[in-house]
């Protein structure tokens, strides 16, 4: 289904009534019972996988205004590894990752980013690394670029064959679509370099500069948010 569904965004979504849900970013057929059906269920696992009930131990490393960062790592209890493991599922399928592993699974930190009502909305996994590859610079005009061709263009990004330092590998980043441009990844990011009542930051007792941290096969909206939040 999800190929059909390719298809017909590419030939063009009105035409064919696509619709793109707004909160759980499934495409699907408005017109048809089948898709309806489908988007429902979707929508409605989507929504359980962000809920958040609360634990009894909770690792609030940063609180904010509108919600708290919670670290599991990952010799905790098992719900929360679960939970942790049920929001990297959900940002993988946005991100069109399929069942990519991470690197190393015993040395990994999910920084998840729970609001208000009680939901996550933003997520972070972060691995100690040892280098990275900068991105270079994209030449070409991109000024007269449709959005697919954009995308299809930069999905591949050319990178330098020179080793860089870094320490900290952001494997994953993801916040919840309707959360977007609200500053969550960058409080997210902040948290992990540098933690916060002085402590909890990635590296035991010590801050990371933005160079020490890389991004793993960043998505546009991913380069987008690295970028600026790099010049900063
Ligand atoms: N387009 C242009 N600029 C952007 C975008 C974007 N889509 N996203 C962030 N920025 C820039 C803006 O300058 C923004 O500041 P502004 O809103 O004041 O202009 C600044 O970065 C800070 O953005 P935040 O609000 O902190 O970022 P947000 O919480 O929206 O999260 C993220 C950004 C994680 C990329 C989000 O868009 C997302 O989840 N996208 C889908 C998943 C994805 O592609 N993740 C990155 C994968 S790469 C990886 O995981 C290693």
């Amino acid at each position: 289904a999800e190929a059909d569904d390719q298809l017909i965004i590419d030939a063009g979504q009105k035409q064919f009534g696509a619709t793109v849900c707004g909160s759980c970013g499934m495409i699907y057929s408005a017109d048809s019972l089948e898709d309806n059906f489908q988007h429902t269920q979707f929508h409605q696992s989507f929504l359980d996988g962000i809920k958040f009930v609360g634990w009894k131990k909770e690792r609030v490393v940063a609180e904010f205004w509108d919600g708290k960062i919670i670290l599991v790592l990952p010799d905790d209890p098992k719900y929360a590894v679960k939970k942790a493991e049920d929001v990297r599922r959900l940002a993988d399928n946005e991100l069109g990752f399929q069942q990519v592993s991470l690197r190393c699974p015993s040395q990994a930190k999910t920084y998840l980013y729970v609001n208000s009502d009680r939901m996550v909305v933003g997520c972070l996994i972060a691995e100690h690394i040892r280098q990275g590859f900068r991105v270079l610079e994209q030449p070409e005009q991109t000024k007269d670029m449709t959005r697919e061709d954009f995308m299809e263009h930069h999905r591949a990004w050319c990178c330098s064959t020179t080793p860089e330092k870094a320490i900290c590998g952001v494997s994953r980043i993801w916040v919840f679509s309707l959360a977007r441009r609200k500053g969550i990844a960058t409080r997210m990011l902040d948290t992990v370099r540098l933690g916060n009542y002085y402590r909890n930051s990635f590296v035991y007792g010590g801050h990371l500069t933005k160079e020490e941290i890389a991004f793993s096969d960043p998505t546009p909206d991913g380069k987008l948010f690295a970028t600026k939040y790099c010049e900063k």
